[in-house]
This record gives structure tokens, C-alpha cells and sequence, in this order.
């Protein structure tokens, strides 16, 4: 098991997002409408603004001061003003916790995630 207490997946909403720092690193942790939770850095590339603050949709982050959007899942920047990515944490699942790995970054390739299937 790898990564830090980050969230309670019961309370991260589908379609939603939330900020938390852990070892000093702003993260937004984002559950993608489809259920599956993701972590990017919470600064947007373009300038200091806080991602998590924006707004998701799908499985994109768009950032509310100029409209930047980045997947999630890669962290590539969707669209402008913003070009550079933002950078992506490991994320598990340990039943309700959602733990992200801050010390590790994902490369720019898709990869997996945690699947937050329903509960039952
Ligand atoms: S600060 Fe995020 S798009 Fe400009």
C-alpha cells in the first residue's frame, strides 16, 4: 500500500473535487464522473491559481481564472492558455480511503487508476 490518506471516497462526490496538501503538496484530488478518482498537482501551469477550485468535467479539471483544462488522467493541458501539464500522483484505494503517493509522479502516458466502483 503505497500513498497517504487523502480522502474518504464516500465523500468525494462523482463530477467533484477537493484540495488537500499532503507533505506540503497542493493536490486536487478529482473523482471523474465515471466513478474513477484521480490526483494532479493543484496548481494550474498557467499561474498560481488552485485548480481544485475550478471546475470537473468528464474526467477534466478546468481551472475558473482563465479556463485552462487539463485530463486528469494525464495531466496534459486540454486547452489554453495553459501548455504545460500538471503533474499526476498514484492513487489507490484502501477500501474507503483514497491514498495518494505525492512522491511519485505518473509519466505522461494514460495510466491506471483507482476504480471507485459503487459500495455496496
Ligand atoms: S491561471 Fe489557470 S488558466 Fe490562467
Amino acid at each position: 500500500m503505497s500513498g497517504v490518506f487523502a480522502v474518504r471516497l464516500s465523500e468525494l462526490a462523482e463530477g467533484s473535487v477537493v484540495k488537500v496538501v499532503l507533505k506540503d503538496v497542493p493536490v486536487a484530488v478529482v473523482r471523474c464522473d465515471d466513478g474513477t478518482v484521480h490526483a494532479v498537482g493543484d496548481t494550474c501551469t498557467h499561474a498560481d491559481v488552485s485548480l481544485s477550485e475550478g471546475e470537473v468535467d468528464g474526467c477534466t479539471l478546468e481551472c475558473w481564472m482563465h479556463g485552462a483544462r487539463f485530463d486528469v488522467r494525464t495531466g496534459e493541458p486540454l486547452a489554453l492558455p495553459a501548455t504545460r501539464p500538471v503533474p499526476v500522483f498514484p492513487v489507490t484505494l484502501d477500501g474507503d480511503d483514497v491514498l495518494v503517493d505525492v512522491t511519485t509522479t505518473l509519466g505522461e502516458a494514460p495510466t491506471p487508476v483507482a476504480h471507485a466502483g459503487k459500495e455496496s
